[in-house]
C-alpha cells in the first residue's frame, strides 16, 4: 500500500494529514493558531512563527495516527500556493527536507484544487466521490469561484470574483457590526434567529459568472451609518435581522451565478467547497436546488471546509498517481492561477 503525507501551512492553520492509495483517509491533524485573536485578522509573521513551533508535533502526530513508521512514506504532498508568502515557507522547506530524508517524490499542490478535491477524501473504502464533470462553488475567505472540474488534474475557472471575497464579504460587514474576526461564523449563529427580508442590500450586475461584493459592503456601511444617526443602539437592537439579511443577500449573489452555470453547463453533479461552504444557508440553498433540479449535490463536511492537510493530501495523491512531481528547487507561490 502507498501513502501521501499532506502538509498544509498557507495562512493560520498548520495541517499534516496521512493518506491511502485508495484516498481512504488515516489522520488529519490540525494545530489552530489563536495567537491572532487579539489583531482582528491574521498577522502573517506571527503566523509563520507559529507554523515553525507547530509543524514538527503536527507531522509527527499525523504519521502516528495514521499507524505507520514514516518510511512508509511514498510521497510528500505540500500546499505551495496561493497564501501567505512566510507561512507556505515553512510548510514548503518542512517537505522538502522530509522528502529529501525519506529519498521519497515531492508533490506541490494547488490550495484551491486542494479544497475542491477534498470531495475524493474518503473517510472509509465506500466514501462516495464525485462523478465528471462537476461544477463546484469555491468560497473561502480569499477566494470566490466557479470552478468546472473534468478530472482531478483537470479544472477550469468559469467565474471568480472581481473585487471582495464572499469570506471578506462576510468578515469586513461582521467588522462593521462590531464583531470579532472572523466574523463570518458568529453573522451564521445570529441569522438562525433573524428576519432576513427586513434589511435590504444591494446586489451587483455584473456580466457572465463573476462575482462582486464591494457594492455590498458598501451599501451594508450606508445603511448601519445612516441609522446609527437616528438611533445609537440600531446595530445591537438589530443584531439577527442584520445579520440574516445580510447572509441572505449573499446567498442570493452565490446562486445567481452558480445556478446560471449549471443551466448552462448542464452538469449533473454540483459541489460546494472552502470556509464560505461551512455556512448553514449556502448549503441549504445548494442542497435545496440539488433536490429540485434532480442534480447530485456535494456538501463538504465541515472539518473539510477549512483548511486541512487532508485535502492536499489527496490532491498530492492524484498527481503522485499521474508521475506530477515537484523539483526540490520549486518556491512557494503567494498567488496561484489554476
Ligand atoms: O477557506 P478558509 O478557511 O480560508 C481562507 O480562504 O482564508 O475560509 C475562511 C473564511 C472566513 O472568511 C470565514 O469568515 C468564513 O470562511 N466562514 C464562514 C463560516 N465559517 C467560516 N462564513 C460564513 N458562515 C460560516 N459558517
Amino acid at each position: 500500500m502507498k501513502y501521501i503525507l499532506g502538509i498544509e501551512s498557507s495562512c493560520d492553520d498548520t495541517s499534516a494529514a496521512v493518506i491511502d492509495e485508495r484516498g481512504v483517509l488515516l489522520s488529519n491533524v490540525i494545530a489552530s493558531q489563536k495567537v491572532h485573536e487579539d489583531f482582528g485578522g491574521v498577522v502573517p509573521e506571527l503566523a509563520s512563527r507559529a507554523h515553525q513551533q507547530n509543524i514538527v508535533p503536527v507531522v509527527s502526530e499525523a504519521i502516528r495516527q495514521a499507524g505507520i513508521d514514516k518510511n512508509a512514506l511514498s510521497a510528500i504532498a505540500f500546499t505551495r500556493g496561493p497564501g501567505l508568502p512566510g507561512s507556505l515557507h515553512v510548510g514548503t522547506s518542512f517537505s522538502k527536507g522530509l522528502a529529501l530524508a525519506l529519498d521519497v517524490p515531492l508533490v506541490d499542490v494547488n490550495h484551491l484544487h486542494g479544497h475542491v478535491l477534498a470531495h475524493f477524501i474518503k473517510e472509509d473504502i465506500n466514501t462516495p466521490v464525485p462523478e465528471f464533470p462537476f461544477l463546484c462553488l469555491l468560497v473561502s475567505g480569499g477566494n470566490s469561484q466557479i470552478v468546472r472540474v473534468d478530472a482531478p488534474t483537470e479544472m477550469e475557472i468559469i467565474g471568480q470574483t472581481i473585487d471582495d471575497a464572499a469570506g471578506e464579504a462576510f468578515d469586513k460587514c461582521a467588522k462593521v457590526m462590531g464583531l470579532p474576526y472572523p466574523g463570518g461564523p458568529i453573522i451564521d449563529r445570529l441569522a438562525s434567529e433573524g428576519d432576513a427580508k427586513r434589511f435590504r442590500f444591494s446586489k451587483p450586475h455584473i456580466d457572465g459568472y463573476n462575482y462582486s461584493f464591494s457594492g455590498l459592503k458598501t451599501s451594508f456601511l450606508y445603511t448601519l451609518r445612516d441609522a446609527l444617526k437616528e438611533d445609537p443602539d440600531f446595530i445591537e437592537k438589530n443584531k439577527a435581522d442584520l445579520a440574516a439579511s445580510l447572509q441572505k443577500t449573499i446567498v442570493d449573489i452565490l446562486m445567481d451565478k452558480f445556478t446560471k452555470a449549471i443551466r448552462d453547463t448542464g452538469v449533473k453533479t454540483i459541489a460546494i467547497a472552502g470556509g464560505v461552504s461551512a455556512n448553514s444557508a449556502v448549503r441549504n440553498a445548494v442542497a435545496e436546488y440539488a433536490r429540485r433540479h434532480r442534480l447530485t449535490a456535494f456538501i463538504p463536511k465541515r472539518t473539510f471546509t477549512t483548511d486541512n492537510a487532508a485535502m492536499i493530501a489527496v490532491a498530492g495523491l492524484y498527481k503522485y498517481l499521474a508521475g506530477d512531481f515537484c523539483d526540490i528547487t520549486a518556491p512557494p507561490f503567494s498567488r496561484v492561477i489554476i
